[in-house]
């Protein structure tokens, strides 16, 4: 990736234009991968609280509201990505119920309430954009998950790359429960794959 992508500017600019995009992958594909774990999760009155960083202009939010999750935090740092997402709710369901939170992934103490609690961190390729950003950045945003995680609570990741989170000192034990073979244009190109990865608080 250019290194501008953990730019607010390089996001700003893009969704001046972008009202609707999916990376690495279409929110029904991630729905079937991650479906399996989101029900598995404790739930606080049958409502597992979920945690979307980085929801950009993706309708991710939409596919869990029509899957019954109603209790679902999407945040990103970008004011216009914020007001994107409740485009996309709006449109797909003609009023928002979900909540939008414009805040940095890798300084989520400054603006989310210290107390609150999630079941379930999601990020689609979001961990990518940070990641552009150095090692150090990555293990603030990975620290900053661990402390609004709930007990038994796990981060969902999805990234283009299979040695995203091979960095010393990360606070969680990584598995990767899926991968997705990217389209090819020639039979003969070799395959490549996006890494659907769980993560647990060590
Ligand atoms: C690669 S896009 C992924 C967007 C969306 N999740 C998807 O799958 O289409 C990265 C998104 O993360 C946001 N982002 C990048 N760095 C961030 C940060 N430090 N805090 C919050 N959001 C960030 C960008 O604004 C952008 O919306």
């Amino acid at each position: 990736m250019p290194v501008d992508f953990e730019k607010q500017s390089y996001w700003h600019e893009r969704f001046k234009s972008e009202t609707s995009f999916e990376w690495l992958a279409s929110s029904e594909t991630f729905m079937t991968i991650i479906a399996p774990h989101l029900s598995r999760l404790p739930s606080r009155e049958s409502q597992p609280r979920i945690l979307q960083l980085g929801s950009g202009t993706s309708d991710l939010q939409n596919h869990f509201r029509a899957s019954g999750y109603l209790d679902v935090t999407n945040v990103d740092y970008e004011p216009l990505a914020i007001e994107r997402g409740r485009q996309l709710e709006e449109a797909a369901f003609g009023e928002v119920r979900l909540k939008y939170v414009v805040a940095d992934a890798t300084q989520l103490g400054n603006d989310l309430p210290p107390g609150q609690r999630f079941d379930v961190v999601i990020d689609k390729s979001t961990v990518d954009a940070v990641s552009c950003g150095g090692t150090t950045t990555l293990l603030r945003m990975a620290s900053g998950i661990r402390k609004y995680l709930a007990d038994g609570g796990i981060w969902i990741s999805l990234s283009y790359s299979s040695s995203r989170f091979d960095v010393e000192d990360l606070p969680f034990d990584v598995e990767v429960i899926a991968k997705i073979l990217t389209p090819k244009l020639k039979e003969s190109e070799p395959d490549i794959y996006h890494h659907c990865y769980l993560l647990r608080p060590k």
